[in-house]
């Protein structure tokens, strides 16, 4: 672990965190230093069972915990039936989060749509229509990274709520979203109501 991450944090949170840190696997050790604010359950109640999926946590609680999938999540926030959806503890999803650089180094805004310049020109997001169109764009976006089950196995074909279908394989260790051959990067939650997999790149078609 990289002792510069923790510069900004009080002593306590460092002994909590070399404490947390014997039983974690690689992934857990990158995160670690965002894991613990988390409003998981308390370590020592935990149980073996408890390790793996936190009971009674739903993704809204912890999606916006991550730092490095903050822009993704902070979008999930705007779209109504998105986050309503990860809010609620009967509905299972895998939000499949690209990271912070992915979302800088898109091509166009998640809002904008090529078409939308080639039939409305240059002001295609003026206005409240424009603002509609962005919303929709947005919405599709998001949608594209989210699929409305969990758990996901691997090779099995799903479709994104944006109707897409896609699957993953793994190979030398890491998942691999197809088409498109996405990494994941990592495993950031898994909760009662689903996972947050963090991604190397957008599924946004
Ligand atoms: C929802 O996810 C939880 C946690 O992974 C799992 O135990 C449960 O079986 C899932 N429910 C459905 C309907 O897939």
């Amino acid at each position: 672990m990289k002792t510069s991450n923790l510069v900004a944090y009080p002593a306590a949170t460092i002994c909590l965190i070399l404490a947390v840190s014997a039983d974690s696997g690689p992934f857990d050790t990158l995160l670690k230093p965002f894991n613990i604010f988390r409003p998981q359950a308390p370590l020592h109640t935990m149980s073996p069972a408890e390790d793996q999926v936190s009971a009674g946590i739903i993704i809204s609680d912890v999606i916006g915990k991550t730092q490095n999938i903050a822009i993704f999540s902070g979008l999930t926030r705007d779209i109504d039936p998105v986050s309503d959806r990860l809010d609620d503890a009967s509905q299972n999803a895998t939000v499949l989060a690209p990271d912070n650089t992915v979302m800088r180094g898109l091509k166009r805004k998640p809002w904008e749509d090529a078409k939308d310049y080639e039939n409305y020109g240059e002001k295609a997001y003026n206005g409240d229509d424009g603002e509609d169109r962005a919303h929709w764009n947005l919405r599709r976006f998001v949608e594209s990274h989210i699929i409305p089950e969990s758990p996901w196995e691997e090779g099995k074909k799903v479709k994104t709520l944006a109707g897409r279908e896609i699957w993953y394989e793994s190979k030398d260790g890491k998942k691999r979203i197809q088409p498109g051959d996405v990494e994941v990067i990592s495993i950031a939650d898994k909760v009662s109501n689903g996972e947050v997999w963090v991604i190397g790149g957008s599924l946004a078609e």
